[in-house]
């Protein structure tokens, strides 16, 4: 059997982006882009550059920030102004893709367009024409094609490659489709679609019936060539199609797949720990390769087995995934060459400034903890890299509580142009009394909405992340995070964390034209 590649189209930045409360900002979709390309992802899809000027920004800055490591790419809908900008935000871009695109069912034709079938493949072939006139590559989706009449689907298909378009994406928009139809669909491309030999086959299923990663590999074993999926299956309803799940998958079975991807699977667990800390959206513990129990055994026959011969009840080793493979352990006296050497080995060539940030939180770390683990490092290391663009830095924080006791807390906060605001207020506990007091110096209007505790490492003296969420007066909604030996001090970091993205997100745009 001949090996083939598949390429993996990660698009946690823009459909995983649409699960509810997973915006991210630029910088943080940096981070996520940054380590996607050590995952080794061949396509990151950016954003949809029309959509707000925010994402217009991610696009441009990660385009910038690739190189051409990786293909970057910008979707937009089969509308010249979508198309023009989104070939303006790839400019920056070495390997630039525009993916766009229309629906081709017969709901979305009637009910969403209202246009017949023959109007919506002149406007397919007119956007495939316009974005070749940006970029070489040019991806056509088929929207909800999982629902779409093949016969209807083909003629689609074979005018976008006639037009221009170099990967033709099939997606399964509603999750509507089971395996061996979804296979069928695909495989009926080659057969009866002319051209198809001159473009890349792509499948993009969502998981409404939870046979999204199944879906995606029917259609590989039918022909496709490239999956679009998201780290931990996040994005719109159900989510996506999870990368960890496809690429252990082709890893695991060469003997049904006969495949290849550019996934460097111990990247994995740190990807997902990633996306889930930026974005706050929990893997659920039972999430096959990257959930908490994933390769937990708890039942006394389990165990003997596992210890007597790992494959009894394991097919993937942990350390494929990136799970347990270090045993080192820095401590206060490791000093800043072991610090920079273990990051490095954890993938992090930090810059200088970057270094240096992380370096002082190791120490205070390290001060108060005997022993810090990679778990902690990849903490400080997500902190420093999201106290760039901050409006207000959390100077100090100091607070009193007990019982009988009335929890006080003072909080110092420095703006962007250095001057320094202190406020102290009381509360009914002392996570309370410090956000009443930051809400003094700040003066937004939020509500809390989640408010999440959890030891990023093990031991009583483990650093505990703190995750929230705000909503803002107008009902959108901005995660925070905060690191710290101390829970309350990790929850003053976290909640001005998520006002300084609210307020963020309020200053006027400077791109006028979208
Ligand atoms: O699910 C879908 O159809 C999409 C397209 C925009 C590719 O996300
Ligand atoms: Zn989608």
């Amino acid at each position: 059997m001949s090996i083939d590649r598949v390429a993996i189209f990660d698009t946690t930045l823009r459909d995983g982006e649409q699960s509810p409360g997973a915006s991210m900002n630029a910088e943080e979709k940096l981070e996520i882009a940054r380590q996607l390309v050590r995952l080794g992802v061949d396509v990151i899809e950016a954003g949809f550059p029309i959509s707000s000027p925010g994402d217009f920004e991610s696009v441009r800055r990660i385009g910038a920030e690739v190189g051409d490591a990786a293909v970057v790419c910008a979707l937009s809908r089969a509308i010249a102004k979508d198309i023009e900008v989104a070939a303006d935000a790839l400019a920056t871009a070495k390997r630039p893709r525009i993916h766009t695109g229309i629906g081709v069912s017969e709901s979305h034709l009637r009910d969403k367009l209202r246009i017949s079938g023959d109007e919506a493949i002149e406007r397919a072939v007119a956007a495939v024409k316009l974005a070749r006139s940006f970029v070489g590559d040019v991806e056509f989706y088929a929207e909800d094609a999982g629902r779409a009449e093949p016969a209807f689907l083909y003629r689609m298909i074979e005018a976008a490659i006639a037009a221009g378009a170099t990967v033709v994406n099939i997606p399964d928009t509603t999750g509507y489709a089971y395996p061996e139809a979804f296979g069928a669909l695909i495989g009926g491309l080659k057969e009866h679609v002319k051209g198809i030999e001159n473009a890349v086959i792509s499948v993009h299923c969502h998981n409404d019936l939870g046979m999204a990663t199944a879906n995606a590999l029917a259609g590989v074993k039918a022909g496709a060539r490239q999956i679009e999926c998201t780290v931990n299956g996040i994005g719109e309803r159900a989510g996506n199609t999870a990368l960890e799940e496809v690429a252990m998958a082709l890893h695991q079975r060469p003997d049904i797949f006969g495949v290849t991807t550019g996934i460097h699977t111990r990247e994995i667990t740190r990807t997902s720990r990633l996306v889930s800390s930026i974005t706050g959206i929990r893997v659920q513990p039972n999430k096959a390769i990257v959930g908490a129990n994933a390769f937990a055994h708890s039942s006394g026959i389990h165990q003997d087995g596992v210890l007597k011969e790992r494959s009894t009840y394991e097919i993937i080793d942990p350390v494929e995934v990136g799970l347990g493979g270090s045993s080192i352990v820095l401590t206060a006296r490791s000093g800043r060459h072991a610090l920079k050497h273990r990051l490095e080995e954890l993938g992090y060539n930090l810059p200088d400034e970057e270094f240096e940030r992380v370096h002082v939180a190791f120490l205070d770390l390290a001060d108060k903890k005997k022993e810090v683990f990679d778990e902690d490092l990849e903490a400080l290391v997500g902190e420093s890299e999201r106290t760039v663009n901050e409006v207000y830095h959390l100077a100090q924080v100091h607070f009193t509580s007990g019982e009988p006791g009335i929890p006080t807390a003072t909080v110092e906060l420095v703006t962007q142009e250095g001057e320094h605001l202190i406020d102290s207020s009381h509360g009914t506990g002392p996570v309370d009394a410090v956000y009443k007091a930051i809400n003094r110096i700040v003066d937004v209007e939020n509500d809390l909405t989640e408010f999440r505790v959890e030891a990023v490492t093990r031991g009583i003296d483990a650093l505990g992340e703190v995750t929230i969420r705000v909503k803002s007066a107008d009902g959108r909604i901005f995660t925070g995070r905060g690191a710290h030996s101390d829970i309350i001090v990790a929850s003053a970091k976290a909640y001005t964390n998520a006002l300084n993205r609210l307020l963020v997100s309020q200053i006027p745009a400077a791109h006028e034209e979208i």
